[in-house]
């Protein structure tokens, strides 16, 4: 897993790297900015809807969210990219916090009508993930939705294409979404997918009756 440290290192360099990525088309933020505003055409046609941002970075979702009248809770470890949240996000709350269960103190009992999580789940193992997916179901709302936008390929076939097609450029420290394996771990939820590029994914996560 990567440190917060590597997080605060990146935030003066974050937003510029992630787009430059998405403009070339390139593993691994092609297809960046179409997944951002996926997620927020999802959020923002749940008029009014509460949202957790897990992973919030620099704030950007975050930002576009509160402007357009959401309630927002940004979590994140790297104390660089919440300051920089606060700044691009004034009227959103961030909390400092690990993406791992309990949430903090502060978040107890608090439940949302979205939970989102764009590019930061894969940083946690699968395992880890499926935990922390499950237990999340405590914080959704009735109605409430869990949305991840992150790189993502439909199998495990498909991830490894593309880990051979960029070869030294492939990063091994993370833990990328793969659709049938994700079905096949949270039979708990209904499962819609999005396809957003060559790489990357938008999930709907609904609790299943
Ligand atoms: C690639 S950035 C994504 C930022 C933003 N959500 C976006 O879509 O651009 C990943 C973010 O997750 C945070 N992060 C990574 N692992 C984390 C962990 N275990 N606990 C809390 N935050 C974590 C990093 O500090 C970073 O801000």
């Amino acid at each position: 897993m990567q440190s917060e440290t590597t997080f605060d290192l990146w935030q003066p360099y974050y937003d510029a790297h992630v787009i430059a990525c998405d403009e070339a088309g390139e593993y691994p933020f092609a297809g960046y900015r179409a997944l951002q505003d996926q997620i927020f055409e999802i959020v923002h046609a749940r008029e009014g809807a509460s949202v957790l941002d897990l992973g919030c970075g620099t704030g950007r979702m975050a930002a576009r969210l509160s402007r357009a009248g959401h309630p927002v809770t940004g979590l994140d470890f790297s104390r660089a990219m919440l300051s920089e949240a606060a700044v691009n996000a004034p009227d959103a709350r961030f909390v400092p916090g690990r993406l791992a269960m309990p949430l903090p103190e502060e978040l107890a009992g608090e439940t949302y009508d979205c939970i989102l999580a764009a590019y930061s789940i894969h940083h946690l193992t699968d395992e880890e993930k499926w935990a922390l997916l499950r237990a999340l179901r405590a914080h959704l709302a009735p109605e409430g939705v869990i949305v991840l936008g992150d790189v993502s390929f439909p199998t495990r076939a498909g991830l490894e294409n593309c880990r051979e097609a960029y070869g030294d450029k492939w990063d091994d420290e993370e833990y990328y979404l793969v659709r049938d394996e994700l079905e096949a771990a949270l039979p708990e939820y209904d499962v819609d997918c999005i396809p957003i590029s060559f790489c990357a994914d938008v999930y709907i996560l609904s609790p299943a009756e």
